[in-house]
């Protein structure tokens, strides 16, 4: 804008003589122009609130279908494109996704965010600490052969799995951490700052104007960086001061906190994303124990863990109404917003104090931590009022700060003074960040056992000694990893997952899981897989598979009226049952349609080559292919994307051998990044 102030000053000194009055009337023109952009940008965000709730919108689709359920939404084979880096100490995948936090809708870059959490001590503009990780239990540590050892710590999975804390005293080993979006308007308008760090993916532009100028071209042609590192951030005009405009940029973070007490598994029940679901034939168990599930957090929580019943490893509560005491509520506001913990701050604009909706006398909220309700003092002896942030988004949790680097939001105001009943008028500014909760991690102790005692190099600049000489993880002495690193972090012994009498060929199942090969002290080389964040652990033998990631995020079309119905008829239509006396006419009866088999679930084998670095694919071929496979032909199956890539795969079935083998990978013999010609299948 300042150019085009200098564009008509040339305009108007080429018409002849500079005249104060022509500057006075082109500088109103241009201040007036500038408000109106910004009722603009006011009147579009007016029309997202009013469309959405702050959530997760979308994630990238890369499947087509003839049905648009086919088609990603917030979800499909992933929720919000959820995978693993389990090869990471504290790496969580996460792709990319389309988000609205309070109206303002923006597109994160691929986001594989770390656990790590606010400084418990420095107000320091995005100062972070690394989440503890939990111990392992000393009953463990105390056994003296690997056998036995592993047989405790299974015991103590076990106690996890069945929330039996009297069998073992599982709480402080499994620690409960939730993670979320944080967004707000910054002042930092000129340089790019990452906003939270990852070990893979950074933002690949020099400033933010690169940023929009690569979104823009991207967003033109369609096309898409390959490595996911775009994000599609607005920036606004925040305020107008003397005729200046005062721009902000937007920007967000992923980051995690410990929760303070232990949130039972039952407290967590999923989410029916019917779409996604019958994209994939999946009944409801099915759905619930896969990637692309959701969760909902129980009304309440009142410290009796056994009030939620469960089915089939989840809890089962039944719907209703909630108000403050909502374990959501409870537990996001535990988490500070741009203060980090130190923060303690009241919100008094228009001379009214924010209370504290839990308390029932009047003590002032602090506002510096993420909450939705707050209650409102009224004039003289008008009591009190509770009020909910927004005016219709369920999900608009916010928090104050006091940092300067986030934009603030002037108004002028004018009261009377409650004494000497003087009117006066002052101006304040108040800053804020919006959050949602995106999923809840349970940390275990496989993430700091290390019973080979296998050295550890934690300095990243260091972290090459790893992998020095060629040392890729093979299993023989000069292939193995010396050592480990951030993302070399492989300490569990194979034998954790693997059953003793196993009918599986022992090294048939090492390639599948992953096994890699390190040196210990003694530069003996040791069989062991990786020990960072999964969402699922492999099958631990006597106990199952285990769920340890549990998405929470809420989703924006729940903001809408057609969410709302949808909801609504989905409810009646899978509970006829107990539900269907709302039906206006009643079904005389169901054909018990719906037998479609679901789609079979495959997993490639484990890859440690690098480029691409540790990962593993999945696919998910329908009933029809199937069949066609046991016929003798081949099916075209594309795989889910990981690791920014995924492969186009020709899928034979071996009549002889029972085995799903890969017939081409991406038209070629093999896939280029190591994939064995097995495939794997899960369910
Ligand atoms: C983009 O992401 C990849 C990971 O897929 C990472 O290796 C690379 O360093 C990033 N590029 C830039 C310029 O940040
Ligand atoms: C749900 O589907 C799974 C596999 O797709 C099957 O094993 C299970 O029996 C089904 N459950 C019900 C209740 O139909
Ligand atoms: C409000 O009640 C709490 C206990 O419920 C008490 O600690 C606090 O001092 C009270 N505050 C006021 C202002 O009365
Ligand atoms: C492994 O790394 C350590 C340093 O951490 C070094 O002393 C040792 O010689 C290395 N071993 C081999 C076999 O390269």
């Amino acid at each position: 804008m300042k150019y085009l102030l200098v564009f008509c000053l040339v305009v108007s000194a080429s018409y002849g003589a500079i005249d104060e009055h022509r500057i006075s009337l082109i500088e109103r023109k241009f201040q007036d122009l500038a408000r109106q952009l910004m009722l603009t940008e006011l009147a579009m965000g007016e029309r997202t609130r009013s469309n959405y709730d702050s959530g997760i919108k979308q994630v990238r689709s890369t499947a087509d279908g003839t049905k648009s359920y086919f088609v990603s939404t917030h979800t499909f084979n992933s929720v919000c494109s959820i995978h693993e880096h389990s090869n990471n100490d504290r790496t969580v995948g996460m792709g990319e996704f389309t988000a609205n936090l309070n109206g303002v809708e923006f597109r994160t870059r691929h986001n594989d965010y770390r656990l790590r959490m606010p400084h418990r001590r420095s107000k320091a503009y995005h100062a972070l600490e690394d989440i503890p990780l939990p111990p392992t239990p000393p009953s463990v540590l105390r056994k003296r052969t690997l056998p036995e050892q592993i047989k405790e710590l299974h015991n103590y999975f076990r106690a996890f799995s069945f929330q039996n804390f009297h069998f073992r005293d599982y709480r402080p080993y499994f620690k409960p951490v939730l993670c979320y979006l944080e967004g707000t308007w910054t002042v930092d308008t000129k340089t790019l700052n990452e906003p939270f760090e990852s070990d893979r993916h950074h933002i690949d532009a020099t400033s933010w104007f690169d940023l929009q100028e690569k979104i823009r071209f991207t967003s033109y042609t369609g096309g898409k960086h390959y490595l996911e590192n775009f994000s599609y951030l607005p920036t606004t005009i925040m305020n107008m001061v003397n005729g200046t405009p005062e721009y902000a940029q937007w920007n967000y973070r992923i980051v995690c906190h410990p929760l303070k007490k232990d949130l039972p598994l039952s407290a967590m029940k999923p989410v029916d994303d019917m779409a996604a679901r019958i994209g994939h034939r999946w009944n409801i168990t099915r759905f619930a124990h896969s990637r692309a599930a959701r969760f909902v957090l129980a009304p309440d929580y009142n410290g009796n863990r056994n009030k939620y019943e469960w089915q089939n490893g989840y809890g089962s509560f039944p719907d209703r109404r909630t108000s403050i005491n909502s374990v959501l509520d409870w537990v996001m506001s535990e988490i500070p917003g741009k203060d980090n913990y130190p923060a303690k701050l009241t919100d008094t604009t228009f001379g009214k104090r924010i209370l504290d909706p839990r308390v029932h006398n009047a003590t002032e909220l602090n506002t510096g931590y993420y909450h939705r309700y707050y209650r409102h003092e009224r004039k003289g002896a008008m009591g009190t009022f509770n009020a909910h942030r927004g005016y219709s988004d369920r999900n608009l949790f916010v928090a104050q700060t006091s940092n300067p680097n986030v934009a603030e939001m002037k108004i002028k105001w004018c009261g009377k003074d409650e004494h000497t009943h003087k009117p006066f008028c002052k101006e304040e500014g108040v800053r804020y960040s919006y959050a949602i909760p995106l999923e809840i991690i349970y940390l275990n102790p496989l993430m700091t056992w290390n019973p080979y005692n296998i050295e550890h190099i934690s300095d990243h600049r260091k972290a090459n000694i790893v992998t020095k000489n060629g040392r890729n993880g093979g299993l023989t002495q000069d292939k193995a990893y010396n050592g480990t690193s951030f993302n070399k972090y492989y300490r569990t012994p194979v034998e954790f997952y693997q059953t003793a009498h196993t009918t599986v060929d022992k090294d048939a199942a090492d390639t599948a899981r992953g096994t890699v090969g390190v040196l210990d002290r003694h530069g003996n080389v040791k069989r062991v897989l990786s020990s960072g964040v999964r969402i699922t652990l492999p099958d631990i033998p006597g106990i199952g598979k285990i769920r340890m990631r549990y998405p929470v995020m809420p989703i924006t079309s729940e903001g809408s009226q057609i969410g709302k119905e949808v909801e609504a008829v989905k409810d009646v239509l899978n509970h006829l049952e107990t539900m269907g006396a709302y039906l206006q006419e009643r079904p005389s009866a169901l054909s018990g349609g719906g037998n479609a088999k679901a789609d079979a679930h495959f997993r490639t084998s484990v890859t440690n080559q690098d480029p691409p670095g540790h990962h593993f694919h999945e696919m998910f071929i329908p009933n029809e292919d199937m069949i066609d496979l046991s016929k003798g032909h081949t099916i075209t199956v594309v795989t889910t994307t990981d690791n920014s890539h995924d492969h186009k795969i020709e899928v034979s079935y071996d009549q002889h051998t029972h085995k799903y083998i890969i017939h081409k990978c991406d038209g070629q013999d093999k896939c280029w990044d190591g994939h064995t010609a097995e495939l794997f299948r899960l369910e």
